[in-house]
């Protein structure tokens, strides 16, 4: 009788841990991948500590803050990740007169990365891995499109007796004839609220690699979310952008132009200009100074940018903040945590070279 013989010649492949939180996805990439991805992440902004920064980059830099833009660089064609088939050959040695038979099996080269980085989020996920997927799917909708927001959610607005969900902006227009709303909540509130405020950090953080805002920060911040009505959807809204606002006690100026020599030739006495962002050209003075006001997060969602919304909503943080105090970015009464390089730009247009920065 024929036997047949199959050399197995594929080795195991490690298989990551899908994870099931959306704040836990491919990105950044896996160490337990079998191979590095073959691709840096496309632009994707990201936020680092300026200690961080210090202790990984050039030392000359005092340090350096950032949600820092990734490098934009595209992966070579041939590097892309496939799920190819490797075998040399199939090789069959076929029996004959009823001799044995030895078959070599196929094997699928999966050390290739299946890692994938999506142009529209930045997100690196695995494909093939269902988890993953879904978490990227729900995520890239959240950043393209901002969540989903029902009146109802704010009915979760009385704290005690105190009505804690404000209305700061009520048919604000923005280009293109379009018009939303402005509501603040204390970052802390609990409840629905802070279970949908927790979801909504959760994606701004993801897309900024920004860490978890801890409570000690949150219990001195305000959350100002602008809410445009939903595309299809009667009664209800999406959350197009958010700002939070912490209260800070002091923060650097920004100095117009590059560190240059004369500040420090000029005056021998004052301490040398710190780099922020060499890339772009960002630099304070050291000098912590009075500040009331830092804009520790900022993000709007993709479809909606360049409507002026992350004006808006710094408008609405700067004028309601403090009750009774409006604040002057242009004067230095606001700073930025680490700001990416659209960040700047929004720094720069809005505060008009006032704005400063701080270390959250
Ligand atoms: C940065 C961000 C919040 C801007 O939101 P936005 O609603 O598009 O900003 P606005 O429409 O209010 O822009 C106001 C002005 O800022 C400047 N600006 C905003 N985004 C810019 C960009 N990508 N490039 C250059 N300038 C930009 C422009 O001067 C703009 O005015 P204009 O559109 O008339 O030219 C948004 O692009 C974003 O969420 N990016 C990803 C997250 C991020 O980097 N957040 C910043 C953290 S510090
Ligand atoms: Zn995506």
């Amino acid at each position: 009788m024929n036997t047949t013989k199959v050399h197995r010649t594929y080795g195991s492949h490690n298989r990551r841990n899908t994870k099931s939180t959306l704040a836990s996805p491919s990105s950044p990439p896996s160490a337990l991948a079998s191979s590095p991805p073959p691709t840096p992440p496309p632009a994707r902004p990201t936020k680092r500590t300026i200690s961080q920064i210090s202790s990984t980059e050039n030392s000359s830099h005092l340090f350096s803050p950032r949600k820092r833009l990734k490098s934009t660089a595209k992966s070579p064609a041939t590097a892309k990740p496939k799920l190819s088939k490797a075998l040399s050959k199939a090789k069959a040695t076929t029996s004959k007169g009823g001799q044995q038979k030895t078959l070599t099996q196929l094997h699928f080269n999966i050390d290739q990365p299946i890692l994938r980085t999506c142009s529209l989020c930045g997100l690196s996920y695995t494909k093939g891995a269902p988890d993953d997927e879904a978490l990227h799917r729900v995520h890239c909708t959240r950043v393209r499109q901002g969540m989903e927001w029902g009146r109802e959610e704010e009915k979760d607005r009385m704290r005690g007796t105190e009505n804690v969900v404000v209305e700061v902006g009520t048919d604000v227009r923005l280009k293109g004839k379009r018009k939303g709303r402005i509501i603040s909540f204390p970052a802390d509130i609990g409840g629905k609220l802070g279970a949908k405020l927790t979801t909504l950090l959760q994606t701004v953080n993801l897309s900024l690699s920004a860490p978890d805002l801890p409570p000690s920060a949150l219990q001195h911040s305000k959350v100002y979310i602008f809410l445009i009505p939903h595309e299809t959807k009667a009664h209800r809204e999406r959350i197009a952008g958010c700002v939070v606002a912490q209260r800070i006690s002091t923060a650097m100026a920004v100095i117009p132009s590059s560190p240059s020599t004369d500040v420090q030739d000029s005056n021998p006495e004052r301490p040398p200009a710190v780099i922020l962002d060499a890339e772009t050209n960002l630099c304070c003075s050291p000098e912590p100074l009075p500040t009331p006001m830092g804009i520790s997060r900022l993000f709007v969602s993709s479809s909606h940018r360049r409507l002026g919304i992350a004006h808006s909503l710094l408008d609405a943080a700067s004028t309601t903040f403090i009750h009774g105090c409006p604040l002057d970015p242009t004067k230095g009464q606001v700073a930025f945590s680490q700001p990416t390089g659209m960040g700047q730009a929004v720094m720069n247009s809005w505060g008009k070279g006032g704005v400063r920065v701080y270390e959250e």
